[in-house]
């Protein structure tokens, strides 16, 4: 089978997390820092705040810029559930916003409409490894005086006109093992504000400035020198992951037939974490299928959208409706494309799509 998603795991990664066992400095210490320092590089900003996971990374950003009950965050229905209920942690209310049909990620043109008094952020999900059309999102943000927090969770070294995601605003990554960069659990966030990093450093062990004095409400939420270590190697390692993740997007773009492949807009780099194509006619799952019976693995990122899960709609009441992102869901499949896939892997995966769809006419 070829399998969605294969961790890179090196002899790298092993030694380091070896030397944090010998060290005796298991729990958050020198390499939290060190890769905090790496990633802050990575994004171009000046600081960068780990946490234990990209929802924990999510709700400090949130907590952060001081979102709560009465406020409202605009985002995307079209992405996984932590984004939005990042926001339902702190008691604060997302609006759901439809999604731009060729690339999947929020229409900036539907935002302003969507802002009300107690709009408090734009919470722009960068899906698939693909930035959101960010010039508008900053003017909007700007003229309404908004925060900008991005989702940035599946888009590790994405760049949006010579800018690296992470640095419109304060931006949280996910480092779960599926993504372009793993920690095995971890979550990173970018800020420039130096008010939002203090924020989020103290947040994050709770609440704590000075050694079990406690100021406000705060968590758990740290990474250990254990995953930052493995997230040290696999930094040094993102650029090669991206850039053959991109050429097997390439060759699966050039080479696919009959189904719609991923568009990418003028002046942006895709990082491809998914591969995500739009198979027409409702034969979207019976190539699931096929692909499955011929031992390619694919998956639906995602079946249902936020505001039609069970509990948005029966305990939130949830009623929207947003025709791009609802079609999306019938419509999408995402391929594989991780930087372990052969040459022979790729050929197959071309194979057995053309072949489903030549024959379902
Ligand atoms: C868009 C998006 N947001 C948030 C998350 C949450 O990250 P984590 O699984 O590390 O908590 C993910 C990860 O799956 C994601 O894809």
């Amino acid at each position: 089978m070829i399998h969605m998603a294969k961790p890179q795991m090196g002899d790298e990664e092993k030694k380091a997390v070896l030397e944090v066992l010998d060290s005796g400095i298991i729990a958050q210490g020198p390499r939290v820092k060190a890769f905090e320092d790496g990633f802050a590089e990575l994004c171009g900003v000046k600081h960068a705040i780990a946490a234990s996971s990209g929802t924990t990374a999510l709700h400090l950003a949130m907590l952060a810029h001081g979102i709560g009950e009465g406020d409202e965050v605009i985002t995307s229905a079209f992405t996984f559930i932590a984004s939005s209920n990042s926001v339902l942690f702190t008691g604060a209310k997302p609006v759901f916003v439809d999604i731009d049909p060729r690339t999947f990620n929020m229409d900036a043109a539907k935002i302003e409409a969507a802002i009300t008094k107690r709009t408090k952020a734009i919470l722009p999900v960068h899906l698939y490894g693909l930035a959101c059309d960010m010039d508008p999102i900053i003017s909007l943000a700007d003229k309404h005086g908004l925060a900008i927090i991005e989702d940035a969770c599946q888009s590790h070294g994405a760049e949006y006109r010579g800018r690296k995601v992470g640095s419109f605003g304060t931006g949280t990554f996910s480092l779960y093992p599926t993504k372009n960069m793993t920690s095995a659990e971890g979550g990173m966030i970018t800020t420039n504000d130096p008010v939002i990093d203090e924020k989020c450093r103290v947040l994050r062990q709770h609440g704590m400035r000075v050694r079990y004095y406690h100021d406000e409400l705060g968590y758990n939420f740290r990474m250990t020198d254990v995953h930052a270590a493995i997230g040290l190697a696999q930094l040094k390692k993102l650029g090669k992951f991206n850039a053959q993740r991109q050429a097997n997007a390439r060759f699966l773009g050039d080479n696919l037939k009959g189904v719609r492949t991923p568009h990418v807009p003028e002046g942006q780099t895709h990082v491809f974490h998914q591969y995500t194509v739009r198979v027409p006619g409702g034969k979207r799952d019976s190539l699931r299928a096929y692909l499955n019976e011929n031992g390619v693995g694919s998956e639906v990122y995602y079946p249902v959208p936020i505001h039609k899960q069970s509990f948005y709609v029966s305990d939130l009441g949830y009623k929207d409706n947003l025709p791009e992102t609802e079609r999306a869901t019938e419509e999408v499949l995402s391929l594989p494309v991780h930087p372990a896939l052969t040459p022979s892997d790729l050929e197959t995966i071309v194979g057995a799509v053309n072949d489903f769809m030549e024959k379902s006419g």
